[in-house]
């Protein structure tokens, strides 16, 4: 088998990479305001209540319909996923792998057309779009063989002992939620997925309800693979509805959930109880909310330092876990490195998703909007606005980039996550206390440090408290099998998406022994 290696992005300076795009944005627009049903054991279940996904950078088009499921839908759902869990268990990896590499073959094929759907109903620049999908096509050729190499490990960890024929399997759980954000809706959504199948589980899969439409066009994928009806069952729905419900059947095996840490948390909670009938206790995977600083050292290339937190920050309007959100710079070049950050900030175009020259879209729907723009009122109370702090909700929901300065290390600007494009800047006057501010959040998921000095990046990788730590380059952009991903404290369980260990969360480790 060919190696895993990331999949290379497009390069859009290409006159005939920028025609293919435009040629497969043509026909997927054509596509839009069609109806998804919902998807139980292969069939297809239309309901009369639908939820209009809505592009962001232009409210006025509908993306897609989306059936919803309710409770009595749900039952089946989970009847069917278990049902299906007793055949779908006994398949081999080989074979379970093959439908992960089938479905990349055709994303790949057909790459661009999933980047208009990531534009149309996420509002991501083609770009940002662009790395989403190939991040979806790594994650499936990664599970893929990682699978292969989990039934080969258990062979090769064991004492061998004289006499004895001893195995250690890596057998699936059962029937699992999956629960992916909006943010990543192709990415984290088929990843979530795909480690959760290929380990051998079946799945009732519950978009997001800001990009159901991006997840039933990854469903139809795996469908085209030849994937057996039943092991991914597509149930979009209104969680005041039926997530609780999920979460709390007794069916639930275990839950995969990528999001916030409010709603992560509530999920931990509620799925530590054992409920009547219930003979297993559930396992969570919680990969929740981040609060990532970028630290800038005296000395530091400033230049470099500059690109890196605009792209970091303010890259698909900072609405990434690991985007950044606060600066943290040593005094003695504080005001060069603020000025040159400015100065790179209003450069940025923004605008809708569909112009090839904008560099910042739209933020995903009301409700962050205005989160975002309290936060900006917050920020003046704070700190002092130099950039930005404008925002409009119409045609879409756009937020200028914004730079608060002077912001003090324990202000809620500094400690809480605003998912969107606001970022802080703090003036510290050492080093260790650069990174005591960084870590004074209930977070711990990226961080980047830019310096030159050798005796501070050994400090930061001792003392700075976060899952995915860089050094000289951006916070954003973790490559599956490259950079596994994944936060400390209440940034989640550390699952470490796209590592050779994420695997294991969906498979438990059985035992046999023979005397021979
Ligand atoms: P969210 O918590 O609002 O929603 C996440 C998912 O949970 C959605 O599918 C949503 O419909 C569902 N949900 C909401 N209430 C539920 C309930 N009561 N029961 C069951 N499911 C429920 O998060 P979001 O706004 O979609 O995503 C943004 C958040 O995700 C940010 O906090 C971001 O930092 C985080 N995130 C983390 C990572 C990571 O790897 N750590 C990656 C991407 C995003
Ligand atoms: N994995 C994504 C990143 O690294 C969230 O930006």
């Amino acid at each position: 088998m060919i190696p895993y290696l990331p999949e290379a992005f497009t390069d859009f300076s290409k006159p005939e990479n920028e025609a293919a795009f435009t040629a497969a944005f043509e026909r997927v627009s054509s596509q839009m305001g069609q109806s998804c049903p919902l998807i139980i054991g292969g069939r297809e279940v239309h309901t009369d209540k639908r939820n209009e996904s809505r592009n962001p950078s232009n409210l006025e088009q509908i993306v897609g319909f989306v059936a919803q499921a309710d409770k009595a839908i749900v039952d089946e759902a989970f009847q069917i996923a278990a049902q299906k869990f007793t055949t779908w268990s006994q398949v081999s990896p080989e074979e379970r792998a093959g439908y992960l590499f089938k479905s990349a073959a055709i994303i790949r094929r057909r790459k661009h057309e999933f980047s208009s759907w990531l534009l149309l109903e996420a509002g991501k620049t083609r770009t940002e779009a662009d790395a989403d999908t190939a991040e979806c096509i790594d994650f499936l050729e990664y599970y893929g063989r990682q699978v292969l190499q989990l039934s080969e490990r258990g062979k090769q960890t064991l004492v061998p002992y004289a006499g004895e024929d001893n195995r250690l399997e890596y057998i699936p759980l059962g029937v699992g939620v999956v629960i992916p954000p909006w943010n990543f809706p192709l990415a984290i959504m088929a990843g979530m997925t795909a480690a959760a199948i290929v380990s051998g589980n079946t799945v009732l899969l519950k978009p997001a309800s800001q990009t159901p439409v991006i997840a039933y066009r990854f469903y139809e994928v795996l469908k085209e693979a030849g994937l057996p009806d039943g092991v991914v069952n597509f149930v979009p729905g209104d969680v005041g509805e039926i997530g609780d419900y999920m979460v709390d059947h007794t069916t639930t095996r275990f839950v995969t959930f990528t999001g916030s840490r409010g709603i992560g948390v509530r999920i931990y909670e509620r799925a530590s109880k054992v409920h009547e009938g219930q003979i297993w206790l559930k396992r969570v995977i919680a990969e929740m909310g981040g609060k990532d600083s970028i630290i800038v050292d005296e000395g530091a290339d400033l230049d470099l330092a500059a690109l890196n937190i605009v792209n970091s920050a303010f890259m698909f309007s900072g609405q990434k876990c690991s985007a950044c959100s606060r600066v943290i710079a040593h005094e003695a070049i504080y005001n060069e490195l603020l000025d040159r950050v400015v100065e790179r900030t209003r450069t940025l175009t923004i605008g809708d998703a569909i112009n090839a020259n904008t560099k910042v879209g739209p933020v995903i729907d009301q409700k962050a909007y205005d989160k975002i723009r309290n936060y900006i009122e917050i920020g003046k109370q704070e700190g002092r606005l130099v950039c930005g702090g404008e925002a409009w909700d119409n045609p879409g929901y756009f937020v200028s980039p914004t730079i608060f300065a002077d912001v003090p290390a324990d202000a809620r600007l500094s400690k809480e996550e605003i998912f969107g494009p606001v970022v802080a800047f703090t003036k510290v006057k050492t080093f260790t206390d650069a990174i005591a501010a960084a870590n004074n959040t209930e977070f711990g998921l990226t961080g980047s440090v830019f310096t030159r000095n050798r005796e501070h990046v050994e400090e930061a990788r001792r003392t700075f408290h976060v899952g995915n730590l860089y050094f000289n380059r951006k916070s954003t952009g973790a490559l599956v099998g490259v950079h596994p991903f994944g936060g400390f404290n209440m940034s989640g369980t550390d699952s470490k998406a796209g590592g050779p260990d994420y695997l294991l969360l969906f498979t438990q480790p059985k035992l046999s022994s023979e005397v021979l």
